[in-house]
């Protein structure tokens, strides 16, 4: 008889978390925890367990009642202003989940940590590419790291196993997450049409011009599922990528045929300040077209859109290891921004 598998996923407000937990709920035999304080926006019912999960008490006290979860999937996250002050906070939200399961959920077969390609030090400034999983770590802070070596040490003798996938500018449809750059395209072409102009890129020509790669959310929450459940992929980590590379100047014109816009180069602007003031913009917009009445500040994070589009060297990870594995799954970048663009419009994000 095959075993139930049951997930309990963090962060599942998150645009990982939310799809996996999407995922799930497709493939049919999985029980599913979603842990998060604001409740997830989720298709299919899964169990919603509120939870602050920096707090070990509250951590305690909402998950300690839990006695069968075989996988943890941990997609809780914590943004903060310095790559140092990213440890703690990161570091106690997985110490906790954990240590809580470990004691209540006997069964528990494996955990799966998130990281991603700041792992090479690709948020620094150009790094070795492509970039190999075993490839040496840059000098720390690092909170990748710290999860990796709490989990590595943790499991040692015991029953679990761990993964991590090292996903890139995750694509999806999400809203209400820092890091999403298909809502920072959209929100600001939206914008842009409404005040008559072109589709610029909001960026260096550095940044126009170099090699870049994406995660599709989907794409990355298959590749989760296969990982925590393929014995031979136990405590390793691997490089989750749609499997192409773009330029910016070569999907930037499709972006603006889907906005019915002209598209115009680079304008190397800061979105943070130059969008600051388009709050009330929005506002107007979603009442014109009957939007969902999102916050301004929720729906978009320009300072993320900054990062991505002033970034100058190549991002490119060697996707061999999942693929030697048996992890084929691909999905063309351009076409992938395309279809989020298109579920924005449909669920009434955009006009
Ligand atoms: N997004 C990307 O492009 C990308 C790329 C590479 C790697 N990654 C990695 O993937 C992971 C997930 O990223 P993401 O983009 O999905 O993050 P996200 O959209 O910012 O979501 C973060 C999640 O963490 C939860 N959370 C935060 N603080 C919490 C707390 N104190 N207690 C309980 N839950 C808490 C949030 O839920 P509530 O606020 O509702 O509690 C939310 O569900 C991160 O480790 C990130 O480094 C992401």
């Amino acid at each position: 008889m095959t075993r139930k598998k049951v997930a309990l996923v963090t962060g599942a407000t998150g645009v990982v978390g939310r799809n996996l937990i999407e995922h799930l709920c497709n493939l049919g035999d999985w029980e599913i925890a979603a842990v998060s304080r604001r409740k997830p926006e989720v298709a299919c019912g899964v169990r919603h367990i509120p939870a602050n999960l920096m707090d070990s008490g509250d951590c305690a006290a909402a998950l300690g009642g839990l006695t069968d979860i075989t996988h943890i999937f941990h997609c809780a996250y914590v943004e903060m202003p310095t790559r140092a002050a990213m440890v703690q906070p990161n570091l106690a939200m997985l110490a906790n989940t954990v240590e809580t399961v470990e004691r209540s959920s006997r069964g528990l077969e494996h955990v799966l940590i998130m990281q991603g390609t700041k792992y090479y030090g690709s948020h620094l400034g150009p790094f070795k590419t492509p970039a190999k999983e075993d490839d040496p770590r840059h000098a720390p802070p690092n909170f990748y790291y710290d999860l990796q070596d709490y989990v590595s040490k943790r499991s040692a003798g015991k029953s679990w196993s761990w993964s991590a996938p090292r996903p890139h500018a995750v694509i999806g449809f999400a809203v209400g997450n820092p890091m999403n750059l298909s809502t920072v395209i959209a929100v600001y072409a939206t914008l842009c049409k409404d005040l008559g102009l072109p589709l610029a890129f909001p960026g260096t020509d550095a940044s126009y011009n170099a090699l870049y790669q994406c995660s599709d959310a989907q794409l990355l929450a298959r590749s989760m599922v296969w990982m925590a459940t393929t014995p031979e992929c136990a405590n390793q980590a691997f490089n989750i990528i749609n499997g192409d590379l773009i330029r910016w100047k070569n999907v930037w014109p499709a972006f603006a045929r889907f906005f019915d816009m002209e598209a115009a180069p680079p304008c190397a602007m800061n979105l943070a300040t130059s969008m600051a003031d388009k709050g009330p913009l929005w506002k107007k917009l979603v009442a014109r077209h009957g939007l969902k009445p999102y916050a301004y500040d929720e729906i978009v994070s320009w300072p993320y859109g900054d990062i991505v589009f002033s970034t100058g060297h190549d991002i490119i990870s060697d996707t061999g290891k999942a693929r030697r594995l048996g992890f084929h799954d691909v999905i063309g970048t351009e076409e992938l921004f395309l279809q989020v663009f298109e579920s924005y419009r449909k669920n009434r994000v955009i006009p």
